[in-house]
């Protein structure tokens, strides 16, 4: 649209604007609306704030003129009210000279303009195009602001979709190196996941939310990915390690942590996975910590680890049954587990909550 048919719609609207005039005194409500559907416009007439307020609440007016002394609900009490069910309503206040001083605090308070009594009628009309102008820019700029906040808010969604596509094919990829890793040893295959399942199940088992529960799982799946680190030759050797090589194997914690480190937005699993080889007695990589201490995922993952070692096939033994591998791990509370993951974990397996031989463990 042009600014001239911009400005001549705008002419055609205040023309068929609708208008309420809100006087106490009959020879001016009268003479005013008479004179104002002269001029175009469809107008309303209320005696009193009460009669104003009962016009607003059913029928939308472009603007009001409104007398400032009125019996009952003045204008003063009644101009907030007004533009509190109608927030657009363009609103001019009639005076006599000596309220002039009270219009003017109207105007602060939300009234467009004010004409003073004994008025001329161009200098309503010339008040009343004015304010409806006024209208329409507020009206335009609300709308212009309405559209920005709604187009910011549809990039910040967008942006926001695309970061947790993003996040989540990192992880993903840090998976695959898992996966990768596990898949050149038959004795490691399904290990991340077997954990990952079981401390998720543990987690659950100790009331924990479901968003810690999840990011248990997460730490699970995600706990050895420094393992790549790891020299093939000691991390497949059969036999027992040497006092380097198990340094070397220790090392895939700080490994693990490096690769994971710029995932700022996994938060707590970081520290999970970070505390994966403490012990509850303080004799654990790498940094020693004790007790709780130790965050309640890197506990967890603890057990379920130690559990999983136990019931996996090596080289040079047979797995152990899940039965037997708990009795292993009972008199490991209080040096490598602590006592609560302990109890969980061992409900979880006697109640067959997790991927492990039930048939075993009750043969
Ligand atoms: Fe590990």
């Amino acid at each position: 649209m042009t600014a001239i048919e911009s400005a001549r719609s705008e002419k055609a609207q205040s023309a068929s604007a609708s208008l309420l005039v809100v006087e106490d005194e009959a020879p001016i409500r009268n003479v005013l609306a008479r004179f104002l559907r002269g001029q175009g416009y469809a107008v309303e007439t209320a005696e009193s704030g009460l009669a104003a307020l009962q016009w607003l609440q059913r029928h939308r007016f472009a603007a009001m003129l409104c007398d400032v002394r009125m019996p009952g609900m003045n204008g003063l009490d009644l101009v907030p009210r007004a533009l509190a069910l109608d927030g657009d309503l363009a609103v001019i206040m009639l005076t006599a000279l000596n309220d002039a001083h009270t219009a003017k605090d109207l105007i602060s308070g939300g009234a467009m303009d004010y004409i003073v009594k004994p008025f001329e009628f161009p200098v309503v009309v010339e008040a009343l195009q004015r304010a409806l102008h006024r209208r329409t820019l507020n009206a335009e700029q609300r709308r212009f602001e309405r559209l920005i906040r709604e187009e910011v808010a549809a990039r910040t969604a967008e942006l926001e979709q695309e970061q947790a596509a993003h996040r989540d094919l990192v992880v993903s990829v840090a998976e695959t190196l898992v996966k990768a890793m596990e898949a050149k040893d038959v004795y490691l295959r399904g290990h991340s996941q077997r954990v990952a399942t079981l401390a998720a199940s543990i987690a659950d088992m100790l009331g924990l939310d479901s968003d810690t529960v999840e990011r248990v799982r997460l730490a699970g799946r995600l706990h050895d990915v420094g393992m790549i680190g790891i020299r093939e030759v000691v991390l497949h050797k059969p036999g027992p390690l040497t006092a380097e090589e198990y340094a070397h194997v220790k090392d895939h914690v700080r490994i693990g942590m490096e690769i994971l480190a710029p995932l700022k937005h996994l938060g707590a699993v970081l520290d999970y996975v970070r505390h994966h080889h403490e012990r509850v007695d303080g004799a654990g990589y790498p940094a020693g910590l004790a007790g709780d201490d130790i965050s309640i995922g890197g506990r967890i993952l603890a057990a379920a680890d130690a559990f999983d070692a136990l019931t996996s096939r090596r080289a040079y033994r047979e797995p152990a049954t899940p039965r037997r591998s708990i009795a292993h791990l009972s008199s490991a509370v209080g040096g490598l587990l602590d006592r609560r993951v302990f109890v969980a974990m061992k409900r979880v397996i006697e109640e067959g909550r997790s991927l492990v031989f039930v048939d075993e463990l009750h043969s």
